[in-house]
């Protein structure tokens, strides 16, 4: 099946059409800059010019930063309190004109991840986490997900460790690679502490950096970067269509 993946991301919606039995993206994908917290207008609009783009006519797979619950939102971490309670699947059908499916976007980069990257083939616990704006999880057992685990906002000294630790704050709190890995350290521990995962995937914008981490990172699980690097929410936001059913 051909889907157009759309990855919605704090800072950008990145998308291209991807071919959901191999994985692969069909064409170059094309990226739209937003601003966050981000208003439905520019959010939508944004959507809307991904499509046009491809000039796509078929179904369109969304990846979300927020708790999607059959189409609905919920809870939404940094894109802004006004995508709460909206009804996705109506907003992004009105605004691409085509079919739409929604999910959140690391549960998207995990299932794309668990078919044709790094968790391809494990059946144990297996925990994405992907660190971008924010921190973003999907977990598995025997190859299942357990959808909307929001574990970026456990907290961590009252605030949500993504606050801490997510990719943004290492910018913003200009720490290098090394003193960034201390605090994903502390998270990764909180992590294993609570799930006892067999293995952990680095996910979002990061993964494609990790020769500057990876070796400061410390766990008992063996840690490995996404192997899709942060194509994964592209993706997986397809693949929303295959857990559809089509
Ligand atoms: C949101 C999650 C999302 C993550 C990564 C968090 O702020 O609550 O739903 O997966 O950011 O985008």
């Amino acid at each position: 099946m051909k889907v157009l993946g759309i990855d919605i991301g704090g800072s950008a919606l990145k998308g291209a059409p991807v071919d959901t039995k191999t994985g692969r993206l069909l064409a170059e994908r094309h990226r739209v800059e937003i601003k966050s917290p981000c208003s439905l207008k520019e959010g939508l609009a944004a959507a809307r010019e991904i499509a046009r783009h491809f000039q796509w006519k078929g179904p369109v797979g969304l990846g979300f930063p927020g708790i999607i619950k059959a189409g609905r939102i919920g809870a939404v971490g940094n894109l802004g309190r006004v995508w709460e309670n909206q009804n996705g699947l109506t907003l992004f059908r009105r605004a691409t004109g085509c079919r739409v499916q929604l999910l959140n976007d690391a549960d998207a980069a995990g299932l794309a991840e668990m078919a044709f990257g790094a968790g391809r083939g494990r059946t144990g616990t297996v925990l994405l986490l992907t660190f971008g704006t924010g921190i973003g999880s999907a977990l598995f057992y025997g190859g299942k997900l357990f959808p909307n685990a929001e574990l970026g906002h456990v907290p961590w000294r009252g605030k949500p460790f993504e606050r801490y630790a997510a990719a943004a704050v290492r910018k913003r709190a200009r720490l290098d690679w090394q003193q960034w890995a201390v605090r994903v350290n502390v998270y990764l521990a909180v992590m294993e502490r609570l799930f006892s995962p067999d293995l952990i995937i680095i996910g979002g914008g990061v993964s494609k950096k990790s020769a500057k981490f990876m070796r400061y990172i410390r766990a008992r699980a063996r840690v490995v970067p996404a192997r899709l690097h942060n194509d994964a929410g592209i993706v997986g936001a397809a693949l929303a269509w295959e857990q559809a059913g089509g």
